[in-house]
C-alpha cells in the first residue's frame, strides 16, 4: 500500500520497528485540521477505529498521511439520490422543456427498456463518482414501478456488494403514485419484503388530495409493519396549495415517529404565505421532521409556470434551520431526465444552495457544510459514530482546503477518502502554472479562509 502511493504517503519506516514498540497504529493522519478546533492534530487509527486524537502522536503508522493542515472531516452524505436513473440522460430522449413533468414522462418511456444489469452498471459508476468525492453514506430512492421491481432488486444487490465500503439505504419509492398507478400498494409492500430500508411516498403526485393523504397513511402503516423510517417526496411542486407536509408531520406525531421521518424537496413551502409557513415550521420542529433540499433539481424544476418574476424553487432553508428543523442537502439527480448535469459532488450542491437560498452569511457557510455532513447523518439515522472522535469508526476525508468556507468556494479534491481506516480513494490536486512577465509560478487559489 505504501509503495503504491509513494508520492503521497510517507513510507512507513519499518514495520518491525513498529512491532518492537509493541503498539501498531494502522493509520496516522498528521497535521489534520478538524472542524471547530483551532490547532492541528494527529489522528491515529487502529482496527478501523479512531484510537487517538492528539497534537502529536509519537508512534508510527503502518500507513501515514500528511494532511498538511487541510480540513479533515467526517465523510459527506448524500441523503437523496435516484441511483436507478443516474447517467441515463438522453435515453430515450433529452428533456426539451426542462420540466419535472417531461422528466417523469421520459422516465416512464424508459422504464420498459430497463434491465437490472443496466441499472446496476450506471448506479455503480455514480457511486464511484460520489466515493471519489468523499461521500460514503447514500440514501437512494428505487422506483417500485420499474418492471418487476428490478430497480429495487438491483440497488439492494449493490448495497450488499458494497456494504464494507459504502453505507447505502434503499427507499421504496412510488414514482407514479401509490394510488394513481395500478398495484401501488402491492409493489410497495413487496419492496419492503425484499429488504428496502425506508418507506417512500409521493402524495402530491396522486390524483386528488384525498388520495395524497391515503398515500401518506399507507406509508406509515407499512413503516409500522416493517419497523422502518419514512422518506417522502413531499410537495415537490410550486403549487402553494400542496400542503401534504402538514399531514406528514401530524402523522409522525400521532404515530410516534418523531425523528424518523424525512420530507424530501418540500418546495411548495417556498410559495406558502408567511403566516402559514410560520405555523407549519413549528409543527415540523415538534414532529422532528428532517427536510432534505435538493439544490440542483429544485433550482431548475420548480416554479416553471412563473414567467417573470421567477421565484426560486427551494424550501425555506434558512427559516427552517433558524427554528431548529434539521435540513440536509441531497444531490437527487446525476445526469438523468430531470437534471442533465452533475458529477456527484456534495460540495457543489452546497455551493449552489449558498447562492439560491441566500446563505452567504459567514455563519451560514458553516451551516452549509453541516448540511452535507452531520445534518445528513442525522437524517439517515447514522449520527451515532459519525463524528471524528476517539472510539468512533474511522470514516474520514481529507479535503484539499483549509476550512469549510474554502472548501465550498473552491470545490476542491478529496485528497484521501478513508473507510474504517482503509484508503478507498485518492485524488491528486490540480496544478495550475501561470507565466506572467518574467515570472512563472504555481497557483492554488487558496487564501486561507477561516471558518
Ligand atoms: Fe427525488
Amino acid at each position: 500500500m505504501t509503495r503504491r502511493w509513494s508520492m503521497s504517503f510517507k513510507s512507513c519506516s519499518a514495520e518491525l520497528d513498529v512491532l518492537l514498540r509493541g503498539f501498531i497504529v494502522d493509520l496516522i493522519i498528521r497535521r489534520a485540521r478538524l472542524r471547530h478546533r483551532e490547532n492541528l492534530v494527529d489522528v491515529g487509527v487502529k482496527s478501523g477505529r479512531i484510537i487517538t486524537i492528539a497534537p502529536s502522536v509519537a508512534e508510527k503508522g503502518a500507513v501515514e498521511i500528511d494532511a498538511g493542515g487541510n480540513l479533515v472531516s467526517p465523510p459527506f452524505c448524500d441523503p437523496h439520490v435516484h441511483l436507478d436513473a443516474v447517467l441515463s440522460v438522453g435515453d430515450p430522449r433529452y428533456n426539451q422543456s426542462g420540466t419535472l413533468l417531461e422528466g417523469i414522462a421520459i422516465w416512464s418511456e424508459r422504464k420498459p427498456t430497463l434491465t437490472k444489469e443496466l441499472i446496476r452498471a450506471n448506479a455503480l459508476e455514480a457511486i464511484k463518482w460520489e466515493v471519489a468525492q468523499g461521500c460514503l453514506k447514500i440514501r437512494t430512492h428505487a422506483d417500485v414501478f420499474a418492471p418487476e421491481l428490478i430497480a429495487v432488486e438491483a440497488l439492494l444487490e449493490l448495497k450488499g456488494d458494497l456494504k464494507d465500503e459504502v453505507d447505502i439505504q434503499v427507499v421504496a419509492f412510488p414514482q407514479d403514485g401509490i394510488y394513481a398507478a395500478p398495484h401501488g400498494e402491492k409493489l410497495m409492500e413487496e419492496a419492503l419484503r425484499m429488504g428496502a430500508d425506508v418507506v417512500g411516498g409521493i402524495p402530491h403526485n396522486e390524483l386528488t388530495r384525498e388520495d395524497g393523504i391515503r398515500d401518506l397513511e399507507y406509508a406509515f402503516s407499512l413503516a409500522e409493519k416493517y419497523e422502518k423510517p419514512i422518506d417522502v417526496h413531499c410537495d415537490e411542486t410550486g403549487d402553494e396549495q400542496s400542503r401534504f407536509i402538514e399531514v406528514l408531520a401530524k402523522l409522525a406525531i400521532e404515530r410516534g415517529f418523531e425523528g424518523r421521518v424525512a420530507a424530501s424537496h418540500a418546495t411548495a413551502m417556498h410559495n406558502y404565505n408567511n403566516d402559514y409557513a410560520f405555523k407549519l415550521i413549528g409543527i415540523l420542529q415538534r414532529a422532528g421532521i428532517h427536510v432534505i433540499t435538493n439544490p440542483f433539481d429544485n433550482a431548475v424544476l420548480q416554479n416553471r409556470f412563473d414567467g417573470y418574476p421567477r421565484r426560486r424553487g427551494h424550501t425555506r432553508v434558512d427559516e427552517l434551520l433558524a427554528r431548529g428543523v434539521n435540513v440536509a442537502i441531497g444531490h437527487d439527480s446525476i445526469m438523468d431526465p430531470w437534471y442533465p448535469l452533475g458529477r456527484g459532488s456534495m460540495l457543489q450542491a452546497a455551493n449552489l444552495l449558498l447562492h439560491t437560498a441566500h446563505m452567504s452569511g459567514y455563519a451560514q457557510i458553516s451551516q452549509l457544510y453541516d448540511m452535507i455532513t452531520v445534518n445528513s447523518a442525522r437524517t439517515l439515522g447514522v449520527a451515532g459514530e459519525y463524528q471524528i472522535a476517539e472510539g468512533n469508526t474511522a470514516d474520514l476525508i481529507v479535503v484539499n482546503a483549509s476550512s469549510e468556507m474554502e472548501a465550498i468556494r473552491l470545490l476542491p479534491e478529496c485528497l484521501w477518502v478513508i473507510r474504517r481506516g482503509k484508503v478507498l480513494a485518492t485524488t491528486s490536486p490540480a496544478r495550475s502554472r501561470v507565466e506572467l512577465g518574467d515570472t512563472a509560478e504555481d497557483i492554488d487559489f487558496k487564501r486561507g479562509e477561516t471558518q
